[in-house]
């Protein structure tokens, strides 16, 4: 794909030769994300960063990884301190905002809400996570990862086993990452969730066509064994329509020191996208793995900041320009006007 001036709403845009080009420009931002190398490349360039849903990580390292590229971030929130909560439309907002904002990433309840607001915009648009449908950044972040973790070992994802587990159904991250190692070859995926919570069966479907081994489960402990990813998700009880629903599958899957040694191979890679719910009625991943050195969430976060900042660098076509930042307007400024 080219990257250039493009919206990112799904990972089915990427081919694997697109993912090795966000990894390889990632690898060249750790100077810069670790403040041993100063760049001011995107001075003067502006990111909305436009969170309609709670977010942590994914608000914080978008804004971080602009900062790092030298640029600015505007910020909203919140439906609430939005106009949005006046009636406003999304296509209102997306043509008020990208006037404002070289780039903007959007968090949205809605699924397809960020789609929708991207066709309205004059500037590219990143989905940070659309209800429960997609997570494109997570998901290269995840794989990013996971393909770390693998060099380590002299493993290949090509051929990898891994499990996800817990919310198969609402974790949108989940959705995205099954479907960037569709491009993979030859994967062994193991779900295990409760059988309401399954993954969405177009993807399983997608998996499986696409020739890889899909084995569904609601035993947890039967399914950890023999892999080398664990990726762990959350109950999304936002994604519910109350709180005793979510009550019913909370606390159901849990991975502690004890399960996981029993279980799993030695080497055997933690993962989660966070947050967790560490309250005691659910805790799916304890913290009694803290100190795990195969516990990778945090590596995960870190690593976050290194795609978001290839993200940025590839969209606006600056990957090249990083090193010497001191021509000034470098960034794409190609806005799509009327
Ligand atoms: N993983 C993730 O999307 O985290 P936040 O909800 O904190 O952004």
């Amino acid at each position: 794909m080219d990257f250039r001036g493009a919206h990112i709403i799904s990972v089915n845009q990427f081919g694997r030769d697109d993912i090795e080009k966000v990894f390889t420009v990632a690898d060249n931002m750790e100077l810069y994300a670790h403040r041993q190398r100063i760049t001011r490349v995107l001075d003067g360039a502006i990111l909305g960063n436009m969170f309609f849903e709670p977010s942590t990580r994914t608000r914080m390292s978008f804004g971080c990884a602009f900062n790092l590229l030298g640029g600015h971030v505007r910020e909203t929130t919140d439906v609430k301190t939005s106009s949005i909560s006046k009636g406003e439309s999304l296509y209102d907002t997306a043509r008020v905002i990208s006037g404002y904002s070289d780039v903007i990433v959007m968090r949205h309840p809605q699924v397809g809400s960020v789609a929708e607001f991207s066709k309205a915009s004059r500037v590219p648009v990143i989905n940070g996570g659309d209800g429960s449908n997609e997570h494109p950044s997570q998901a290269l972040l995840d794989l990013y990862t996971i393909k770390k973790e693998l060099d380590f070992k002299n493993r290949e994802i090509d051929g990898m086993h891994i499990a996800m587990v817990g919310d198969l159904k609402h974790g949108r991250t989940v959705h995205s990452l099954s479907q960037l190692l569709l491009l993979y070859k030859n994967i062994h995926f193991t779900l295990i969730s409760p059988e309401e919570l399954k993954m969405p069966a177009e993807i399983t479907k997608k998996l499986q066509e696409s020739g890889h081994s899909v084995l569904e489960t609601t035993n947890m402990e039967a399914g950890l064994s023999d892999n080398d990813t664990l990726y762990l998700t959350r109950i999304q009880e936002e994604r519910f329509t109350s709180k005793l629903e979510a009550d019913i599958y909370r606390g159901q899957f849990r991975l502690n020191q004890a399960i996981y040694t029993r279980n799993c191979q030695p080497n055997t890679v933690i993962m989660h996208p966070l947050p967790r719910d560490s309250r005691n009625d659910a805790n799916e991943l304890d913290n009694d793995l803290n100190q795990h050195p195969n516990l990778a969430i945090f590596r995960q976060t870190d690593n976050g900041v290194l795609i978001r900042m290839a993200m940025f660098a590839l969209i606006l076509d600056i990957d090249d320009k990083v090193e010497d930042s001191s021509s000034s307007v470098s960034w794409y400024t190609e806005r799509r006007f009327e």
